[in-house]
């Protein structure tokens, strides 16, 4: 979603921070601009609809100074237009704001701000907050943008600046992500590491309800009321050569080709062979608390709900603790009981979901411990909840997530195997389950070698309107993530359904035009899934198997390599995100931005 990047120091910062946008397209945006204070000391703002590429294309030459902030939006109020576009400006051209968030009251201040008199030049709710800024008699930028805050409602990732205090920018947040990089003598800030990398890995991230003033060579923060907080940097562990292509032809390839050495990290210095368990060292979780446990719940949304609902299986199976998994965005609307004796688990690869976010604050006033499964460290997630398991995936930049997904249900793999071992399970099918983890790099490796036979199935099915996919139990969210990612990225129609729940209603659309991608692994539920694919032949429906075996009823099998039932569901979902990327390939579509979908969902 939209993306925030500001400087400060003494390079030429057009360039800079052009390029922080860059490194934030991935998050998806519709328009772009930027606002620099010029030689003469008055804001220089430049803004396009469109790609970052076309706003370069309307920088003028002499666009030069050494502080700015620019942004990449994602509409919410108002079309994708040129005005519409941050930078905003206050009615004396003298203050430029971008933000991120959704200002909820921002109708309300509007009206007032017209009915005093504000002309405005564009429909966001964002413009509001530079006139509030804008019109406050305060003495400093500091207490102008607070003034401007207390009397906004919403959420905001912040960065401000004002010709009357050229030696500074002043950024603020609530509810949507501000990362400050520490550099020599110069000082960043943006939405995401992402745009700091190239430049520095000392970050400080900010907590909601805070603020930052930065000068080129000195950095503090304070709360919207005022008080000193203490910002300890950190270092970033992520290079800034993950963010590059690395010779593949979409992020997405090199997503999950990167899947052995994503899976190998995640397992990295977790394995205890002594009592065949996993040691996760920030799980804030102990022993006895572990056994008190009597139900899990999983909340994410989209991919990382699905993933959660691998891992509820995994615990169910392994630590025999009753679990489910729910979309975030529903449970946080429906008043949900929470009981004390449930441990939560809030999933998220970016942990900065505003849906996940919010059912994690709701939670964590009812008085619930909450525990993540996260892939950036420091993220809002990971800072809200009371421990977790980082997926140490690395930065993923494709908006549709593969090794995200995969790493976060490894990772629920070892926690299971962690209840697990704990209450019930065996020291001998912990060893088993230790030995399935550690083959699983070197099989998805060997998967991986089969590309070139997945294209070619890709290339046959690329034609179809529709297609069905289906599992039963593990194999059922298999599918649906599977589904899932075929229509973000091909954007053709794909349903996910339980196997057994085919007779029940969806076989009434099986017919030659609608191939099934059927997952058939060889567990307890191999004959009842043969069934279904019987029935399927029956109807003359085309079927696409993903089998530890050639299926004889299928029209054409994947064959996966075998690793331990329970472990099974990590590896079946591979091929079919090369699948899905193929087809959208053979299609032609925009694989690391699909349509109207964004990496990173920072509002409801
Ligand atoms: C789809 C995808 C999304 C995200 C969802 C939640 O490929 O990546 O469905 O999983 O928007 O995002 P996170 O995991 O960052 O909370």
């Amino acid at each position: 979603m939209c993306g925030i990047v500001g400087y400060i120091g003494k390079r030429d910062v057009a360039p800079l921070l052009l390029e922080g946008l860059q490194r934030l397209e991935y998050r998806g945006y519709d328009s772009a601009g930027v606002v620099i204070t010029g030689k003469s000391g008055v804001l220089k703002t430049v803004k396009a609809k469109g790609r970052v590429r076309e706003l370069e294309a309307r920088i003028p030459k002499r666009f030069t100074g050494t502080t700015g902030i620019a942004h990449t939006r994602w509409a919410t109020h108002g079309a994708p237009n040129d005005e519409n576009a941050h930078p905003h400006l206050d009615a004396d051209g003298k203050v430029a704001l971008v933000h991120n968030g959704i200002i909820d009251n921002a109708d309300d201040l509007r009206a007032k701000l017209i009915a005093d008199g504000v002309e405005f030049t564009s429909e966001t709710d964002s413009e509001v907050v530079v006139h509030l800024i804008g019109r406050s008699q305060a003495d400093t930028l500091e207490a102008k943008v607070q003034e401007a805050l207390r009397r906004i409602e919403g959420t905001y990732g912040i960065a401000v600046m004002h010709q009357d205090f050229p030696d500074r920018i002043v950024v603020a947040r609530n509810g949507s992500p501000v990362v400050l990089g520490i550099g020599d003598k110069e000082m960043f800030v943006a939405s995401d590491v992402a745009a700091l990398v190239s430049h520095t890995r000392q970050v400080v991230t900010l907590d909601d309800g805070e603020m930052a003033t930065l000068k080129a060579d000195d950095f503090r923060t304070y709360t919207t009321e005022g008080s000193t907080t203490s910002a300890t940097p950190t270092t970033v562990e992520w290079e800034a050569e993950s963010y590059d292509m690395g010779g593949h032809d979409t992020y997405m390839h090199k997503e999950i080709s990167e899947q052995p050495d994503a899976v190998d990290r995640v397992l990295r210095g977790r394995i205890d062979d002594r009592f065949s368990t996993v040691h996760l060292g920030g799980l804030n979780l102990d022993p006895r608390e572990a056994r008190s446990v009597r139900r899990i719940k999983i909340l994410g949304c989209g991919t990382s709900y699905h993933a959660g609902q691998i891992g509820a299986q995994m615990i169910e199976e392994l630590a025999r603790i009753p679990s489910d998994a729910e979309p975030a965005s529903e449970f946080r609307y429906r008043n949900p009981v929470v009981d004390p004796d449930t441990l939560y688990i809030a999933v998220s690869q970016s942990g900065e979901t505003y849906d996940v976010l919010a059912a994690v604050q709701e939670l964590k006033r009812k008085g619930a411990r909450v525990l993540g499964v996260v892939n950036v460290v420091g993220s809002a997630i990971a800072r809200e909840t009371d421990g977790g398991v980082y997926v140490h995936a690395g930065p993923e930049v494709c908006v549709v997530s593969t090794k995200c997904f995969t790493n976060t249900v490894v990772a629920f793999g070892l926690l299971a195997l962690h209840l697990g071992r704990i209450r019930d399970l065996s020291v001998a099918d912990g060893k088993r389950i230790i030995a399935g983890l550690r083959k699983l790099p070197a099989q998805i490796a060997e998967m991986l070698e089969g590309e070139a036979e997945i294209e070619k199935l890709a290339a046959e099915y690329a034609g179809a309107k529709s297609m069905m996919f289906i599992g039963r139990v593990r194999g059922y969210p298999v599918a649906r993530e599977a589904s899932l990612k075929l229509k973000e990225i091909s954007y053709i129609h794909a349903e996910a359904y339980p196997a057994s729940e085919l007779k029940h209603g969806p076989l009434a659309l099986i017919e030659p035009a609608l191939p099934t991608v059927a997952i058939v692994p060889d567990d307890e539920l191999l004959e009842k899934n043969r069934a279904a694919l019987e029935e399927i032949k029956a109807r003359s429906g085309r079927i696409l198997a993903v089998a530890h075996q050639v299926q004889e009823k299928a029209d054409h099998t994947i064959v996966v390599p075998k690793n331990e039932v329970e472990l099974d569901p990590i590896l079946m979902g591979i091929p079919l995100q090369l699948f899905a990327y193929h087809t959208a390939k053979a299609m032609g579509r925009d694989i690391d931005k699909p349509r109207n979908l964004a990496k990173s969902v920072t509002v409801e």
